[in-house]
């Protein structure tokens, strides 16, 4: 097996002498080739240099500000503070040195994997909507969040807003951008030319890297779409074979779009919140949506996602049946919302958010490549 080039840089002689003899005095010594940098200006060069570096790993005083893609698969920092475990950018540096290192083996061959992944041409696309009973139950916040998560994750996302109005401009910057208009004509004349058009109106979200369309804010054109031609723009977008997530922000409506959406997913993220009238309508519009979609297997496709969850439930929620399966955090600093960016910078959700994504939707990604299945259920 080709061994791994592993750069150490620390000003801490000490730390990186003992981290090499551990190396090389164990099992590690066979997998790691190792370089090891105390000064800034040493490890610049060697980085400068034409030799390709699998793993950096150094102390914010030793890294570069903006280390070289293409020579440098998978940067680390050395971090003095245990702050964050489920940031792979980062690792803590006084912890055992076994751990230390066969966590950042792990995260490498992970993100070494899906960087490979990413550069294949047929890429099954997971597609996720995000759904409620009842409005302003959180499904754009959610969305938006989930969709910066998983892009953050090293994957291709998509994001596509299905409400009537339109809450894309408020959560990404479209201004100056061109409208989807006249996509929609392609669409509507399900022109054979639809999949070749479609990529040159994709947008691309600056801040989170997430994919999406800017539709036109026309509660009218937006009614005009029908679920045939939701359906053919969903199968073209998979069919581009680049996304590994479709995220779909719908309306708490029962239209044909929505029942279109529902129908494709691969996974609904049903959300309620604390109260009544969220409990007493999921319960039932649940019980009926075998019917309307005729798929009797339709709740296993679902999640129950409780948000804006306080800590606590109320005794008469819990007489329901439902059983809600992962409860998003209350923000209260999102009782006055007044620029998209707010609803992506709250640790607390933002860590609701991963979890959810690691314990519903990215074990369903691996076993769905593993069956070969391309959005398949
Ligand atoms: N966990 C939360 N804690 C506090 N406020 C929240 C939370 N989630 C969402 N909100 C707030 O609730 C409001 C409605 O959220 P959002 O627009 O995401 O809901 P929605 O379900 O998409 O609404 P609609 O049905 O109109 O599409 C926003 O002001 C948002 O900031
Ligand atoms: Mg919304």
């Amino acid at each position: 097996m080709k061994k791994i080039s592993l750069v150490i840089g620390d000003q801490d002689i000490e730390y990186i002498e003992m981290l090499a003899n551990y190396i090389r005095n164990t099992d590690y010594s066979s997998r790691f080739d190792l370089k090891l940098f105390s000064e800034v200006e040493h490890l610049q060069r060697y980085l400068s240099s034409e030799q390709k570096t699998n793993i950096l790993l150094a102390t914010e005083a030793l890294l570069p500000n903006e280390p070289n893609e293409e020579q440098v698969d998978y940067v680390v920092t050395l971090a003095d503070s245990n702050e964050s475990n489920s940031d792979t950018s980062q690792i803590f540096k006084y912890q055992s040195l076994d751990d230390l290192l066969s966590t950042i083996i792990s995260n490498y061959y992970e993100r070494h994997g899906k960087k490979d992944k990413s550069k294949a041409d047929e890429t099954n696309t997971k597609i996720i909507s995000i759904y409620s009973a009842t409005g302003g139950t959180g499904k754009t916040t959610v969305a938006y969040n989930l969709a910066n998560t998983i892009s953050n994750e090293g994957h291709r996302v998509f994001y596509l807003n299905l409400e009537l109005i339109q809450s894309t401009p408020i959560i990404f910057d479209t201004e100056g951008k061109d409208t989807i208009a006249p996509l929609l004509y392609y669409i509507k004349t399900g022109s054979d030319q639809l999949l070749e058009k479609i990529e040159s109106f994709i947008s691309i979200d600056d801040h989170t890297g997430v994919h999406y369309l800017n539709f036109p804010i026309s509660a009218e054109e937006m009614q005009d779409i029908s679920s045939e031609e939701l359906e053919l723009l969903i199968s073209n977008l998979v069919d581009l074979g680049k996304y590994h997530y479709l995220i779909i922000d719908l309306e708490s409506s029962l239209n044909h779009k929505v029942l279109a959406a529902l129908d494709r997913s691969d996974r609904v993220l049903w959300l309620l919140n604390n109260d009544v009238q969220s409990f007493f309508k999921t319960n039932h519009l649940l019980e009926e949506m075998h019917a309307f979609l005729k798929d009797g297997s339709f709740r296993e496709r679902v999640t129950l996602v409780l948000n804006r969850f306080t800590g606590r439930m109320n005794k008469q929620l819990t007489d329901y049946v439902l059983q809600v399966d992962a409860r998003l955090p209350y923000v209260p600093d999102w009782k006055e919302v007044t620029s998209g960016d707010q609803l992506g910078s709250i640790p607390i959700f933002n860590k609701a958010i991963t979890d959810l994504y690691r314990n519903f939707l990215i074990t369903d990604q691996a076993e769905h490549d593993e069956r070969g299945i391309v959005n398949g259920r």
